[in-house]
């Protein structure tokens, strides 16, 4: 089975030749300190003009004046941007990216008044989605993920956190875990694996409170400890909200996740508030995910630490939802926020990140910058890669998204429409039309 994340070399980099990124309008460099960006630092996407970027073995090599570059990088063959805005490719710090069906018909089900947690009640929502996957094969699952995620690379991503949690049984965990690892293997862009197995009771330990306790055992004795065991995944998360997991039985699960030593997410006060971000912060949890519904005490808690607060606004509005996360009170509290699409077949099936940043802008009032910033820098540290990606400052991957507008600002105006004409991952083209899949 496949070897821990950290120990490998850059498959993507290898054989990658020297490149000069020449002509762009504004080279986004989202240049600072390798790490989540917090308050006024969240506001600075270092937008440069009149520079290209030079690029060697996959590695950002030099920033600079055109004719410097070509003067160090004699034998670079020239990418011409084209007057578009070259940025860090972007980083999807949360997807549900393996499933089987689409759940359309929950989505009328909902504008005829049914709510999401009544349809899951009635054995729909994510239940749903586990009697599908557990039904599909692993090659069919592999292939309609894939096809999937070079979705969301076409709109500029070229990192992609993955979770499980549609299986909800050993052996089905492991299956979508597989799946996961052979697209981190395959695909060109950079996949990141979750471990979710507590994404849901599910319905068959719904029965007693024995049998609920039983199957958190499970994912505790077994699951977790052969997850680890076998570097299928370098997160584990936990659903932590009212007729889900309890803040008690989530503490429990990433308690012995960490032990095991898979690094922490939660999806927390999503959709009411339960004391979810208290405990991602008690935890120093990578990211604590959602957050519409999170209490000033939650904030708080954030702000003492270095969680990040990973916003998912497109969830919210598929579901028909007034809440929004209060970003800008997390931001003055000096929490860094991520944005992320959530992709997944129940509550946030869209594969447009920039879509996300859209909504980033009117929904949570960030301003555009802030908005490239939690996609970029701050979408990698809620991955734990912020020294890795997420910047184009030289030492960083060369993961490279470019648009077709004029300015960083026309990434999130021009809503729904898809601008991002071509994406690097450690300096090879990896946009999905490039690869003939879109
Ligand atoms: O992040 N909230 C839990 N998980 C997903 C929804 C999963 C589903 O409905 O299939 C989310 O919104
Ligand atoms: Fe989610």
């Amino acid at each position: 089975m496949s070897v821990n994340v950290e120990a490998e070399p850059d498959r993507h980099a290898a054989d990658a030749e020297t490149l000069i990124f020449a002509n762009a309008r504004q080279v986004v460099t989202c240049a600072g300190p390798a790490r989540g960006r917090r308050g006024p630092e969240m506001a600075d996407a270092a937008a440069l003009s009149g520079v290209a970027v030079s690029v060697v073995q996959g590695v950002i090599a030099a920033i600079g004046p055109i004719d410097e570059l070509r003067t160090t990088y004699r034998d670079a063959r020239e990418v011409d941007c084209r007057g578009g805005v070259l940025m860090p490719g972007l980083v999807d710090s949360h997807t549900h990216g393996v499933f089987g069906r689409a759940r359309s018909d929950e989505q009328e089900l909902r504008a005829a008044g049914l709510d999401y947690m009544e349809i899951a009640r009635r054995g729909g929502g994510i239940h749903a989605s586990v009697r599908d996957l557990r039904e599909q094969s692993e090659e069919t699952l592999f292939e309609l993920a894939r096809r999937r995620l070079m979705r969301l690379a076409a709109f500029g991503t070229t990192t992609i956190e993955v979770k499980s949690g549609y299986g909800l049984s050993l052996d089905d965990e492991l299956k979508t875990l597989r799946v996961i690892d052979r697209l981190r293997r395959e695909l060109p862009v950079r996949i990141v694996a979750t471990f979710l197995g507590a994404h849901e009771i599910p319905v068959e330990y719904r029965t007693s409170a024995t049998a609920r306790t039983a199957y958190i055992e499970i994912v505790v004795n077994d699951m977790i400890p052969i997850v680890a065991r076998n570097g299928l995944a370098r997160f584990a998360d936990v659903f932590c909200e009212t007729g889900v997991y309890t803040v008690d039985e989530s503490r429990t699960i990433l308690n012995a996740a960490r032990r095991a030593g898979l690094l922490l997410k939660l999806h927390a006060d999503e959709l009411t508030s339960s004391g979810g971000a208290e405990l991602a912060a008690s935890l120093a949890a990578t990211s604590a995910d959602h957050l519409a519904a999170i209490s000033d005490a939650g904030i708080a808690a954030l702000a003492r630490g270095s969680t990040v607060a990973t916003l998912l606004p497109g969830t919210m509005l598929f579901l028909g939802k007034s809440a929004r996360a209060p970003a800008r009170r997390l931001i003055a509290s000096g929490v860094p926020v991520a944005l992320a699409t959530d992709f997944n077949p129940g509550t946030s099936p869209t594969p447009n990140l920039p879509l996300i940043l859209t909504l980033g802008v009117s929904q949570l009032h960030l301003s555009a910058a802030e908005s490239v910033i939690a996609a970029t820098v701050n979408g990698a540290a809620a991955l734990g890669m912020a020294d890795r990606i997420g910047q184009i400052t030289p030492g960083f991957a060369a993961d490279l998204a470019l648009f077709d507008v004029d300015d960083l600002r026309d990434v999130p105006y021009w809503y729904g429409d898809n601008r991002c004409v071509a994406t690097f991952v450690g300096g090879k083209p990896c946009h999905a039309r490039d690869l003939g899949l879109c």
